[in-house]
């Protein structure tokens, strides 16, 4: 190993945890999954990961136990896992067994699409999408998703209810249950890219007038209390991880804070519910979010920010050995791989952040974290890879 990428191989401590390096597989769907259950397929493809020297594997998003948590992915696709049920229980008992038989750890993504759910797909197809306030969106942002799928989400529908607020804590915790009971070694919620919990954030989709609305502190409540719920299930020891983000699918250009006060104001009381690692999605780990505060705080990416601000772990994630964004490769048909760790590092070495998380370089190669450690060369990502898993 060179000495430049060592620090990535240092041990880390997440309360009982012990990663055994800095690299963690990013969530990504992957549609593979017929009937939301996981089969020996899927156990094989994160096993893969585990052998292949990843610290810690975050599984592609999970559907919680609520009817209107999933619909299909957007385009057509569907075939995504939940997390109830025996059969699906048993499909990730398996996964788990897999991953550990590997030396491996590996926490479930927690999944409710919320606003972004086609209304009438899923496994529930006539029950109503969760919307804070009826909003998916605005018209007109910045969006990958298609023209048809947009048009048809814009109507307003009917805002959540108290009592569906409470249903939809309430499916979380019992998820948080299921993952506990299947072995997981931790929880990952989905807190970003414009789902349910993301749009409680977001003034844009949250214009609720009682407590579930109003200041960011007080959009944040929604957050805070799926923490709180899933902490009370598990117990005070399993360590949560959440993702949040400023980009939504909605609109790639949304931000949720302009000022390092603001997101402060966000994070806090997420925070002080049990997060222990906040995962902060960005498209390119190598931008500064907030360019013109003073000093060496101007170059902070997102990650950088969360860790600052709440004092917790932070995972950095986006682009990490490629040489454009996820987006960009939907588009461009892939990446080229990329020597950007030497910027990572850099980074790393400063203290910004704990964790870097890795997607489409893992998703095209299982080996990746081991030819980082050996330093050998990196595959470039094809889309391909996405048709199978690897
Ligand atoms: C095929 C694919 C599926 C994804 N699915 C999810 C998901 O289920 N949950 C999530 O939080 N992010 C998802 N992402 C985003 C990744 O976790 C990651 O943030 C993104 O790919 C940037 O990392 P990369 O540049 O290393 O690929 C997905 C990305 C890809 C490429």
């Amino acid at each position: 190993m060179s000495d430049l990428l060592a620090p990535l191989f240092e041990p880390l401590q997440i309360g009982p945890l012990r990663l055994k390096n800095r690299i963690v597989m990013a969530p990504m769907t992957r549609n593979f999954c017929p009937g939301g259950v996981p089969g020996e397929d899927v156990a094989g493809y994160y096993r893969r990961r585990a052998e292949g020297e990843t610290g810690l594997i975050i599984t592609e998003a999970v559907g919680v136990d609520h009817p209107a948590a999933l619909g299909e992915a957007g385009i057509g696709e569907s075939d995504l896992p939940h997390l109830y049920g025996e059969r699906a229980l048993a499909g990730w008992r398996r996964v788990v067994e897999q991953v550990h038989g590997a030396g491996g750890l590996i926490f479930p993504q927690l999944w409710h699409q919320g606003p972004m759910r086609r209304q009438g797909t899923g496994p529930n197809p006539d029950v109503a999408s969760m919307r804070p306030s009826g909003l998916w969106g605005p018209a007109g942002g910045l969006t990958s998703s298609p023209e048809d799928y947009v048009q048809s989400q814009l109507l307003p529908t009917k805002p959540m209810s108290e009592r569906d607020i409470e249903e939809v804590i309430a499916a979380y915790a019992r998820s948080a249950v299921h993952v506990r009971d299947c072995g997981f070694d931790g929880i990952a919620i989905h807190g970003g890219h414009g789902y349910l919990i993301d749009t409680f954030l977001w003034n844009v989709t949250n214009q609720r007038s009682d407590a579930w609305g109003g200041s960011r502190r007080e959009r944040s409540r929604f957050a805070a209390e799926v923490v709180r719920a899933i902490r009370r299930a598990v117990g005070p020891e399993m360590p949560i991880l959440m993702r949040f983000s400023q980009w939504k699918q909605q609109d790639f250009k949304a931000k949720l804070a302009h000022s390092p006060a603001e997101l402060e104001e966000i994070l806090l009381p997420i925070a002080d519910a049990g997060v222990d690692v906040f995962d902060a999605s960005m498209r390119y780990f190598n931008r500064a979010e907030f360019p013109d505060q003073p000093g060496a705080d101007a170059v902070l990416n997102l990650a950088g920010w969360a860790r600052k601000i709440t004092g917790r772990l932070a995972m950095t994630v986006g682009g990490v050995g490629l040489n454009n964004g996820m987006y960009d490769s939907n588009k461009q048909g892939g990446a080229q791989a990329s020597d950007n760790l030497q910027l990572l590092v850099e980074r790393f070495a400063r203290g910004e952040f704990d964790l870097v998380g890795v997607g489409r370089s893992l998703l095209q190669d299982p080996d990746w974290a081991r030819k980082v450690r050996l330093g050998e060369a990196f595959e470039p990502f094809s889309n391909d890879a996405l048709k199978v898993l690897t």
